[in-house]
Formats: C-alpha cells, structure tokens, sequence
C-alpha cells in the first residue's frame, strides 16, 4: 500500500473534509448506486463495507430497505451518522469494526459493496458469506491517485481480481464506467497541504510545480476562491 493511501485510511480531519469536499464536486458515487440498483431487487438490504464517510451509502439510503455501513475508523462513521440524522434517513445503521472479523449476519444481505476498500483477493470470502451479490467497485485505470508528479502507473486489482473469480468458477460481470473524480480546494493552502499530506516523501519544489500544473483558480457556488483539481484516481 502506498503511503498516499496509508493516508487516505488515517481519516485525521484534514482528510475528513477533502472526502466530503470532493463528493460534494463528483458523481461518483451516484453512479455507482445506480449501477449496483440494476443487480438489485426493490428496497433492498445492503452493506457498505469500508463506507468511510458513507458517500456511496447516503446515496444508496431513500431506494433500501435497510443498510449497513461499516468502517475501521470512527471518526467518518460519527461523520456518517450526523449526515444520516441531518438527512433524517432512519433506515442505515453505521458502526465502526473490522469487517474480516465481525460476526456472520444471520440474514444475509441482497447486496454487499466494497467501493475502492478493498479486493476479491481480501474481501470475496468472508463478503460471500454476508451477501447474495456482491459488488467490488475498483479503479480500472492505470494512474497513481494524489502524485504531485502527475499520472504514474500503478498495480491495479481489477485484472487480477477478474482473473480470480473466473479461475474460481464464480459467475460474475463487470462494467466499466467514467466519473469525474476531481478535488475541490478551498484556498491554495489548502491544495498545498493536501498535496504535502498525499505525498509526504515528495521535494517542495515537485509539490510547487504540481499544483501549479494542476490547479486553476475558478470561482464555484458556495466558495468564493476554489481550485478544482482534476486528480488522476
Ligand atoms: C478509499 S476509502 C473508500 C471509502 C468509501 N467506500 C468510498 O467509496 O468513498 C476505503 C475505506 O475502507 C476502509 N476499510 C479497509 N479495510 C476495511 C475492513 N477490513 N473493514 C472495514 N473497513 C475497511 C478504510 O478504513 C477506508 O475508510
């Protein structure tokens, strides 16, 4: 795992907000909700697993009957849950746990998704015995997320992950889809730390040149001097 992404789990605050900053900009994960709604019967039962700050579950909330979300880390499940009250969705529970060892529901759930949280590899097991579907939603694409040297190639788990549930015998289909995947900053500064956050190891003036690349100011509503940052994810 990268240190970016060792990151990205920290869930400190900082990182807090760009998540919720920059779900506020995508449609990510609208698409994704309406993708999975497709394999879906009506109002049904789902889990989230690794939901972070519930962006794919708040999405998925007003068309279940229930759903669970489930994160390592506290803090964006307190996020999740004071968004879930705002909203006033009554039907997610969300609590924090290590999904690989939790207790088997005794209903298994109709869908259970592991958006950008983890592989076939490490989820497919212990996911089979929650779900009827499951639904693993990964970065196709051969970029690095967050480099302040712009597009790297990186191992991804998609053609590996493929190779593995046929390999297994296990039906399955994919799609693949664009979304814009952007981050929207509130000042420079703010880019600046996320760029230092993202890549601690990375010399001042790599980050400078990056950003510079990268960032145009532009104005958006609700945020007077904003940068949308296009990051290659
Ligand atoms: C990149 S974030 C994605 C969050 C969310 N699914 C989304 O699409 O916005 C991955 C999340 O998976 C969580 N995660 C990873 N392994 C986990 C596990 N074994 N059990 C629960 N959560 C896990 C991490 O804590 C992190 O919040």
């Amino acid at each position: 795992m990268s240190s970016g992404q060792e990151r990205l789990y920290a869930w400190d605050d900082n990182c807090l907000q760009w998540y919720a900053h920059a779900v506020e900009y995508r449609s990510f994960h609208q698409e994704v909700a309406e993708f999975m709604r497709q394999d879906l019967p009506s109002r049904p039962s789902v889990c989230d697993v690794g939901c972070g700050i519930g962006a794919l579950t708040l999405q998925l909330a007003p068309h279940c009957r229930h759903i669970t979300a489930i994160d390592l880390h506290p803090k964006p499940i307190s996020y999740l849950q004071e968004q879930a009250a705002a909203r006033g969705l009554a039907n997610i529970s969300a609590y924090a746990g290590d999904f690989l060892t939790l207790p088997v529901p005794d209903e298994p759930y109709d869908g259970v998704v592991f958006c950008l949280a983890g592989g076939v590899e490490q989820f497919l097991e212990k996911g089979r015995q929650w779900g009827k579907t499951l639904f693993f939603v990964e970065n196709a694409t051969s970029q690095r997320s967050f480099s302040s040297v712009g597009a790297q190639t990186k191992e991804t788990y998609f053609n590996h992950d493929l190779q593995l549930l046929t390999d297994l015998g296990i039906p399955h289909s994919y799609r693949f889809f664009t979304a814009p995947f952007g981050q929207v900053f509130t000042d420079r500064s703010d880019a600046e730390a996320f760029m230092h956050h993202y890549n601690p190891d990375e010399p001042e003036a790599s980050i400078q040149a990056a950003l510079k690349a990268a960032c145009s100011l532009s104005t958006i509503p609700n945020s007077s001097s904003s940068c949308p940052m296009k990051s290659p994810c």
